[in-house]
């Protein structure tokens, strides 16, 4: 016998989609969490959702055996401007097997140490930038960052350079990726009837295509003038999946580079805003993070063997990553019916179950009482290592995991530990308290920085 799962009250017709708040829809599935519990369930129009946020059900739902990545609601809405990309790509796709295969060793350990030399070469212009504004300068890191990783993964995947830290504002894809990740979010919790009405349809399909264009102008400079690098997109050019012997379709790579280009960039930004802020709010562990920086880079600069030995830095980001995971949710669909939660809950044949990552990671079953709080030294020692399956995982699971960890990895290093070597960083406003913007990922909202520079430091780039 299984138990009935909560269902808060909802509307005819529209189901729960009055309960999720528009502008940061994550804070209304928490909510709810906290009234219903581990686990409930909503309606969305057609969509039946079973929503889960402890450890154990997250566990368990995380298994490739049983459960496959669902492709519905805003993700499903997100296939309007990049297909089949490998994030999008539904589990019965052909393309996600050919592009996966034939893409991950341009994700592994060497091809991203090759990286380093590109990955500097964007950072020191933040680090530039920074030093040029001086002490008394507000800025806005979550601006920065997104200048830095949307400028690093271009360089480092398609050697295009976006040139973001010399422009006023932000580059025009950046502007049209985040109206158009909005518009997907919002698109899943509105009748199609209302968008056709309101004539937001215009608007999507214009941002939908200066980020193809974006993808069709990087593909065209590169077949015109061909290079011998071995990128990303030179693998997907002429690279040969090694199952099947295909390659790319010219869609397929169009599709897939627009995927790296939105997804490269807005979840390493959103990881560099969160720590910053994180890192600022715990002075001790600002403290811990400088001297670890000073012993190992001093005033030298930094080489790709000192990425290794900054463990209080590594600890630092994920901390960051659980209190703060950019992705704070995913989907996931059951394989067949079933049962969960040692028989508790049943779950019918392909039901959609998002799964509340950023609420497993804060269950104070596994992290403790003091779950909510900043604390690296739970990330140290062989503490990371020795934690629960599943109890860290602001990268996913399983084969549908992140093929850009280790990429935004070390570009997270590089950057961290180049600003803490070379300023003393204060919140412009000191009583800051954390608030959210939510697009696909979120972000800490109107948060703003100082950097000092150290005294006494002059260290080349
Ligand atoms: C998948 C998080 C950086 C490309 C994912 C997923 C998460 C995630 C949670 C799984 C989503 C799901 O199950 O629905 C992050 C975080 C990052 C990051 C927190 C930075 C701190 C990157 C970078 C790239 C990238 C730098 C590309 C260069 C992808 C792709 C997928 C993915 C292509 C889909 C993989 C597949 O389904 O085959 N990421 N990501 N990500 N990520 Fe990342």
């Amino acid at each position: 016998m299984t138990n009935p799962i909560p269902c808060p009250p909802s509307l005819p017709f529209l189901g729960h989609v009055t309960h999720i708040e528009k502008e940061v829809p994550l804070r209304s599935f928490m909510l709810l969490a906290h009234q219903y519990g581990e686990i409930y369930q909503m309606h969305q129009f057609s969509r039946h959702l079973l929503v889960i946020s402890s450890y154990e059900l997250v566990n368990e739902c995380s298994d490739d055996k049983r459960f496959y990545k669902g492709i519905g609601g805003a993700l499903g809405e997100v296939r309007n401007g990049v297909g089949d990309g490998l994030f999008t790509a539904r589990a019965e796709e052909e393309n996600w097997g050919i592009a996966h295969r034939l893409l991950m060793p341009a994700f592994g350990t060497a091809a991203i140490r090759g990286m380093f030399d590109d990955m500097m070469d964007i950072a020191s212009q933040l680090i530039m930038k920074w030093e040029r504004f001086g002490p008394t300068a507000a800025i806005n890191p979550a601006e920065d960052f997104t200048r830095l990783t949307f400028d690093t993964i271009a360089l480092c995947a398609m050697s295009h350079r976006l040139n973001s830290f010399y422009r006023e504002g932000n580059h025009p894809f950046v502007q049209a990726m985040v109206d158009f990740l909005v518009e997907s979010g919002r698109r899943a919790h509105r009748p199609s009837l209302v968008t056709s009405v309101m004539g937001y349809q215009t608007k999507y399909e214009q941002d939908i295509k200066i980020l193809a264009d974006l993808a069709d102008e990087i593909i065209a400079e590169r077949r015109d003038n061909p290079i011998d690098k071995n990128d990303l997109l030179n693998k997907m050019l002429l690279g040969k999946d090694p199952k099947t012997g295909k390659g790319l379709s010219e869609e397929n790579i169009r599709n897939n580079l627009l995927t790296f280009l939105i997804a490269g960039h807005e979840t390493t930004s959103s990881t560099l805003s969160f720590a910053t802020y994180y890192i600022l709010k715990n002075p001790e562990a600002a403290r811990k993070l400088r001297e670890e920086v000073d012993d190992v880079l001093g005033d030298q600069p930094i080489q790709l063997g000192d990425l290794n030995k900054l463990p209080y830095l590594t600890a630092c980001i994920r901390e960051a990553l659980r209190l703060g995971p950019a992705a704070p949710m995913r989907s996931v669909s059951a394989v067949d019916a079933t049962t969960i939660g040692g028989g508790k809950y049943a779950v019918e044949k392909d039901q959609t179950i998002v799964i509340s990552v950023a609420m497993a990671m804060r269950d104070p079953k596994v992290w403790g009482e003091d779950a909510d709080e900043f604390r690296p030294e739970r990330m140290l020692d062989g503490k990371f290592e020795a934690l629960p399956p599943n109890a860290w995982q602001p990268f996913g699971h399983g084969m549908r995991a992140c093929i850009g960890r280790a990429l935004a990895w070390q570009e997270m290093i590089i950057i961290l530990a180049l600003i803490f070597q070379r300023f003393d960083l204060v919140m412009d406003d000191p009583s800051y308290e954390l608030k959210l913007k939510q697009t696909l990922t979120i972000k800490p909202k109107d948060f703003h920085i100082r950097a000092l520079p150290r005294k006494g430091r002059s260290i080349p780039l």
